[in-house]
């Protein structure tokens, strides 16, 4: 608890939170928590990761660093559930755009920083697609004790993030390479520069992140969802996730754990291969990595990248996947993958349903879709779908998508495999001319 270590000295794999339950103070029923619903003048009680943090107990009161994250909205989308051919009160979206830097990071970002603090850690890093950076930078300048560095692809982050790390004033370095180059580079500055790392592979994260499982739950007035779909892309959402249920049912706060679907790219579909192909999967207690490993060397021999639209999820090598397998196993899930214009059609079809988000969160509409088509997921069945960034994060898209004309949307997309977009809702140029404007209202 007291070390910044991010793999095990011995293996090299990643680390992970065990807790000895016998001494937690736990609640006997979920719905007990209601009981901080009354407490809005506690900072914890507010905070929609710390109400839960009896099952998040590593940290003390008096080390947590919040900056009221995850009040996020969860909905019942009845005009969203057709587009995937669900019943009525079927379908759920949770919001986690709705946080304070517009993206779900930011639950295990105050987690993360919480434990930076207690090792008195005095500088932060990460690798990011936007959104990790956009909320270790919100955090950094908010605390003001933990000065940061964010490192990100250059051309390679949506612009609602890149405006987000500079204007709240962290060091921001634009690195010549992807993602993956990054997240490698970030691994040795941490080690070289003893800087505390905040990318999903520090375990501390994933438990903050949980809590965006335990809000559905309580969404659902204390009922677990028949299925929960996230999109996948460093995988420590569904790796959080498969903890969050696998807890509860450890400590018998819940009987059944609902199915996970992580939903890919078609673009960045490693976890897809890995799993769909060739069969990797968590065995008991580890994964065979001299698998995982020449998958990888395969991979990079082909000289195959990650390239799709949804930037936030364009990532070729998953730190997480260790875990995310063994979530898969503890959730008797599945993977699926959505191509670009599958993510852009559900995208319009999230957005017309009031609230909005960004193209990679849309993969889990598009996977709910396809999923459906294929009866793996039932009508009738429970299903919530998290959205992780806010519609605004990538304005540029959006525009794109409801603007151009479907040749000019072909001509810039069409190497994404884009060609249209049949929900487009355009905009209508009309002269300033009063009777044409009242014409083209009433049209
Ligand atoms: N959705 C959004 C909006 C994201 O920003 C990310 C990851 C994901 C989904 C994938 O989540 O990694 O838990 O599987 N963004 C990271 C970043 C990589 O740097 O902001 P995951």
């Amino acid at each position: 608890m007291d070390e910044t270590l991010f793999e095990c000295p011995k293996c090299g794999d990643l680390l992970d939170v065990r807790y000895d339950w016998s001494r937690a103070a736990l609640p006997r029923r979920l719905e007990d928590f209601e009981q901080k619903w009354s407490k809005v003048g506690d900072p914890l009680a507010f905070s929609g990761v710390w109400q839960y943090h009896e099952l998040l107990p590593f940290a003390a009161r008096e080390h947590i660093i919040t900056v009221g994250e995850g009040k996020t909205v969860f909905q019942q989308a009845d005009r969203v559930a057709p587009y995937a051919d669900m019943k009525p009160g079927r379908l759920f979206l949770q919001y986690e755009g709705m946080n304070p830097s517009g993206s779900f990071k930011d639950n295990g970002m105050t987690a993360a920083f919480t434990h930076a603090h207690m090792v008195g850690a005095t500088r932060a890093v990460c690798a990011s697609t936007g959104n990790t950076s956009a909320s270790v930078a919100l955090y950094s300048a908010v605390d003001g004790r933990i000065p940061a560095v964010v490192l990100v692809g250059s051309g390679k982050i949506a612009y609602g993030k890149l405006a987000q790390a500079l204007d709240y004033g962290v060091r921001v370095l634009q690195v010549q390479g992807d993602f993956d180059t990054c997240m490698e580079r970030v691994k040795q500055v941490a080690k070289q520069l003893r800087i505390y790392l905040m990318n999903s592979l520090n375990p501390f994260r994933l438990e903050g992140q949980k809590t965006i499982m335990f809000r559905i739950i309580e969404g659902l007035l204390w009922d677990v969802p028949d299925w929960v779909l996230v999109p996948g892309g460093n995988l420590g959402n569904s790796s959080a996730f498969g903890k969050a249920f696998h807890e509860l049912q450890e400590i018998g706060l819940i009987r059944r754990v609902p199915r996970l679907a992580v939903i890919v790219a078609d673009g960045a579909d490693t976890l897809y291969r890995i799993v769909n192909q060739e069969k990797i999967a968590w065995d008991g207690d580890r994964v065979d990595r001299a698998c995982v490993a020449a998958f990888y060397q395969q991979m990079d021999a082909e000289n195959r990248r990650a390239r799709t639209l949804a930037s936030a999820i364009e990532i070729n090598r998953p730190v997480n996947l260790t875990k995310c397998l063994r979530a898969l196993h503890w959730t008797n899930g599945l993977v699926e993958k959505v191509t670009d214009q599958e993510i852009l059609d559900a995208k319009a079809q999230i957005g017309a349903g009031g609230f909005g988000c960004e193209p990679a969160s849309a993969a889990t509409l598009a996977g709910l879709r396809k999923l459906r088509k294929a009866q793996v997921i039932g009508r009738d069945e429970r299903v919530a779908c998290v959205l992780t960034g806010h519609p605004l994060k990538d304005p540029n898209i959006t525009v794109a998508y409801h603007t151009r004309s479907d040749e000019q949307l072909n001509e810039t997309y069409g190497g994404y495999g884009v060609r249209g977009a049949p929900y487009a809702n355009r905009p209508i140029l009309v002269e300033d001319d009063l009777d044409k404007i009242v014409a083209a209202i009433q049209a």
